[in-house]
């Protein structure tokens, strides 16, 4: 076929493997009952309270969604104290991830961030024909070496990508460290603090990232709808940021980024203060459930504030999906972050932790 050539910036990126539906598996495998633990999703579902507003709504989906998600951010605004000309909201927060960079790097720019970390900071780097720069975290737990980090600095990085908690290893920034290191950042860098497990993390020393914004420093924190909110399916993620960075960011979005029933199902979402508290309490027992049931596989996870844990199993983690896989659980093989022998594993219900925790029992004993 002729056609015309892809850019060359993207043959850095690996064509996307798309997983396969979990009812795809099931017709597949022979298997009903198939758990996914393997996307850092909500297993208590969305908010009781999203879902009576979108039910309430459905039949206003003739009309295009508000493009300035008026209501939603007068809402959000006044819940977490900033003002509405501070929030941009996307399709999800990988959107805004896209259209930072589609705002801000040119080709040669660079970008730093640790690794292991989220893999679409690297993408939206490529795409604009940037360059990211890795940094090791350090230490068994996956620790931030941000000394490490101001090291990779130079004249041509525009952003730093921090992720906190970070996926997947769950560990955090303190706001100790944080400081010292803007403190030394160039001004011409921007933090892109990605907070998507925000509301999971309980150490109080765990960065918001609103005191940096208010005090005028080029920091974007980015947070969802999709994890403990629920609602992956809906595609709904917002930035934080000063006013200044989210005019400029307003000019590369589309007009309607944001469909109507995320509008909806996120601003009735906010409301649910019980829903967050659930979902915390789950989150922090099924923690308890399986660091008990990883120690008696004599397995230790990375300690995490998030709603998922990086867990090395000392075997090849392709050999542990697939056999996981048959018995009907999905998990995140470690590969793709550059650790063979981890996995990934959100934390589930406590049924689902049980089935998880006898399964790779079995698992373990057949791949060693
Ligand atoms: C660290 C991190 N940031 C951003 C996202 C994107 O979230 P969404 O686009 O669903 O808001 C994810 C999703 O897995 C994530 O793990």
């Amino acid at each position: 076929m002729t056609k015309p050539d892809m850019r060359s910036c993207l043959q850095l990126i690996k064509p996307y493997q798309p997983g396969k539906p979990v009812e795809e598996v099931e017709r597949e495998l022979g298997l009903k009952g198939v758990i996914k633990m393997a996307s850092n999703e909500n297993p208590l579902g969305p908010s009781p309270l999203a879902v009576e507003a979108m039910k309430e709504n459905v039949e206003q989906m003739h009309v295009y969604p508000d493009g300035n998600c008026y209501y939603l951010k007068e809402k959000l605004a006044a819940k977490i104290k900033v003002k509405p000309e501070q929030l941009i909201f996307g399709n999800g927060s990988d959107e805004i991830i896209a259209c930072l960079a589609k705002t801000y790097i040119n080709p040669g720019d660079e970008a730093v961030m640790v690794a292991p970390s989220f893999s679409q900071y690297d993408i939206a780097m490529h795409i604009m024909g940037g360059t990211p720069r890795h940094v090791p975290l350090t230490g068994k737990d996956f620790e931030y070496d941000l000394d490490a980090v101001l090291e990779a600095i130079n004249e041509k990085t525009r952003f730093v990508f921090l992720c906190s908690p970070n996926n997947p290893t769950g560990t955090i920034l303190r706001k100790q460290e944080l400081e010292r290191f803007i403190d030394k950042l160039p001004d011409s860098v921007m933090i892109i603090l990605d907070q998507a497990y925000l509301e999971y993390a309980s150490d109080p020393d765990h960065v918001t990232g609103l005191e940096y914004i208010e005090q005028g420093h080029p920091v974007i924190s980015l947070r969802t709808f999709s994890k403990i909110y629920g609602l992956a399916g809906l595609r709904i993620g917002y930035g934080i940021a000063p006013p200044e960075v989210i005019s400029e960011i307003n000019r590369v979005r589309g007009p309607f980024n944001v469909n109507a029933m995320a509008q909806v199902g996120a601003r009735a979402a906010i409301d649910d203060d019980q829903h967050l508290e659930q979902s915390r309490k789950m989150v922090n027992e099924a923690r308890e459930q399986l660091t008990e049931g990883f120690a008696e596989l004599g397995l230790k996870p990375v300690p995490d504030q998030a709603n998922f844990c990086f867990v090395d199993l000392k075997v090849d983690s392709r050999e542990a999906f697939q056999a996981l896989l048959r018995r009907g659980v999905i998990v995140r093989t470690g590969d793709i972050f550059g650790f063979p022998t981890y996995i990934r594993l959100t934390y589930g219900t406590p049924e689902q932790n049980k089935r998880f925790l006898s399964n790779l029992k079995e698992v373990l004993d057949e791949l060693k």
